[in-house]
């Protein structure tokens, strides 16, 4: 057997406040932030302070817990118009990652399906429903990286792109879940970590999480993915996802699509490690996700320092779709998905 990961504190709910690692100043800085009302998180939300769709997601749950124990007595009516309000001011943080509408759609159907109940039992039962949704996501993790695990062998390197491990989720991670299952059972793995410009989150959190668990890492500029697989140097590359749709579809961070035809070039496996609260059945493909848009200055700047010329213009999508034909598998805490993705989705789903 391997060494034994112990988790990331990514998020906590303590004393009915909200902790909040904030990913904004990693690697140099271990910070927590304490947020004691809804506003706050869904400014955490937006501003990176936590970021990662399952994360996003756990966040987004225990929000609207804060949020609930701030709405005061009166009619359920009344309470769940507020909470709908709530819902939907942190639904506007960010509009890729899936798991936050789950997340927030989980939380709205809890408190309906106890609207007989007095008021201040249902804001308690919405805590509770929060802390499921955080301890699920660990739960599925590691269910994840039990499955993902035995597609990797003894010695292999793999390449990864952003970051989908403890702090991208409730502490575990879905596709570094897999590496540490891995390394957990045992196996050497190294990482190739993508710097992923333009937030850089392979350089600063992926590197910062892998070397605090004491595996094996190399950072690499998002430029040298096809020259290391023309050499030989990547044996599977093993993503995490934004929102999958029910044909396979992947969306995930900006350039995860080129590192995807990069593979497919090389005959490389391409994997997908991603809990089942991010596939998205509503979506027929890839096409209907919305891209998030972020700020120009995240690309004219790395940190303080201006790159670009003033003035010049930019474009900054967040994230971007691979298609399901690029896809080797999907490994999900009920199993891998192998193409055709529209059949094993469903039959994962339980829709088939
Ligand atoms: O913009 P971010 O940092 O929230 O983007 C994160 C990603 O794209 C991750 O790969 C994805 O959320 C999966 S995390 C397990």
């Amino acid at each position: 057997m391997g060494i034994h990961m112990d988790l990331i504190k990514t998020i906590e709910w303590k004393d009915d406040k909200v902790i909040i690692l904030d990913q904004r100043r990693l690697p140099n800085e271990e910070v927590y932030n304490t947020y004691e009302d809804y506003l706050g998180v869904a400014q955490a939300i937006h501003g990176m302070v936590i970021r990662g769709a399952p994360a996003i997601g756990v966040a987004a749950a225990m929000g609207v817990a804060l949020g609930a124990m701030g709405i005061g007595v009166g009619t359920f009516d009344a309470y769940y118009e507020k909470l709908i309000a709530i819902c939907n001011r942190i639904a506007s943080t960010r509009p890729t990652a899936v798991n936050l509408f789950w997340a927030l759609d989980r939380m709205k159907a809890c408190a309906l399906a106890n609207k007989d109940r007095p008021l201040n039992q249902i804001t308690e039962i919405l805590k509770a429903e929060a802390l499921g949704i955080y301890s699920e996501d660990i739960e599925s993790n590691r269910m994840i990286g039990r499955n993902g695990q035995k597609l990797l062998r003894d010695g292999m390197t793999v390449l990864t792109h952003c970051n989908a491990g403890g702090l991208a989720t409730a502490g575990y991670g879905t596709a570094l879940g897999v590496i540490y299952a891995a390394s957990e059972a045992g196996k050497r793995i190294h990482v190739m970590a993508d710097e992923t410009r333009p937030r850089l989150q392979g350089a600063k959190l992926t590197a910062w999480e892998l070397q605090k668990h004491g595996l094996q890492v190399t950072v690499i500029a998002d430029t040298m993915a096809g020259h290391f697989m023309k050499k030989g140097k990547i044996d599977a590359v093993l993503v995490g996802a934004d929102r999958i749709a029910a044909n396979g579809d992947v969306a995930n961070k900006i350039g995860t699509y080129q590192v995807a035809v990069l593979a497919a070039r090389h005959k490389i496996p391409f994997y997908v490690a991603a809990p089942v609260s991010t596939i998205d059945p509503k979506i027929s493909s890839g096409e209907e996700v919305p891209i998030e848009e972020r700020d120009p200055q995240e690309v004219t700047h790395i940190g303080s320092i201006q790159i670009t010329p003033k003035y010049v213009k930019v474009e900054n999508p967040s994230f971007d779709v691979t298609p399901a034909e690029l896809v080797t598998a999907i490994i999900t805490e009920r199993g891998v998905c192998e193409p055709p993705y529209a059949e094993s989705i469903a039959q994962i789903l339980g829709t088939a």
